[in-house]
């Protein structure tokens, strides 16, 4: 791993860039759910925090320990240092999963969607978030992340649906604003 851009704004990243809203997340996943949820490349535990619950275990995986250290503080999240092209987790063994904002961050996408639609069971959800390369303001932030040496790599939902092709999987992408949402269920 080169410069661990993450692990440097991880003790200001939670205020830096806020919490979402509970609704919205409680309607695509489809919560609350009994089990176990996977928030890959999960961060501080941001979101995790948000949608963790009484009735489930809340993993976050994340490759910067200095951002699975703001993770550490929170109640009621386990966390790991993993990649996410590479989960150290048995088949079929998370009721939900969510990636959010770091897909355009991972080394190799399609590794990464397809272990984690290996880690989830039947049944189960796999929420992808991420900004709209179609649009404009996203196409500057690209810019702006090659030129701070993010490595980042922006693909559209549609190439990201893609990958689910031929796989026991009912897909669906929904937009709003400049973020996008791709929404796999794993077929019983
Ligand atoms: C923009 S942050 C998003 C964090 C969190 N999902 C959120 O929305 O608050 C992207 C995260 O992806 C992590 N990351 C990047 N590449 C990764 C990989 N290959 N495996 C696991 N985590 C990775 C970074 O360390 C960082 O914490």
């Amino acid at each position: 791993m080169g410069f661990d851009h993450f692990g440097w704004i991880a003790p200001w990243y939670d205020r830096l860039f806020g919490s979402s809203q509970l609704e919205h997340w409680n309607r695509l996943l489809k919560l609350p759910v009994e089990g176990r949820i996977l928030d890959a490349g999960g961060g501080t535990g941001r979101v995790a925090e948000m949608i963790r619950c009484g009735t489930c275990e809340v993993v976050v995986a994340d490759l910067s320990m200095g951002m699975l250290r703001q993770a550490e503080k929170k109640a009621g999240l386990s966390v790991l240092c993993s990649q996410t092209e590479n989960l150290p987790f048995t088949e079929q063994s998370f009721e939900r999963i969510i990636i959010v904002d770091a897909l355009h961050h991972v080394l190799n996408q399609r590794e990464t969607l397809l272990d984690l639609f290996r880690v989830l069971k039947p049944g189960g959800r796999l929420l992808i978030e991420e900004p709209d390369i179609r649009q404009f303001k996203v196409k500057i932030l690209a810019v702006a992340e090659k030129v701070l040496l993010m490595r980042s790599h922006f693909i559209s939902p549609v190439i990201i649906a893609g990958v689910f092709k031929g796989l026991p999987a009912r897909v669906e992408i929904e937009t709003k604003g400049s973020a996008a949402w791709v929404i796999v269920e794993r077929e019983m």
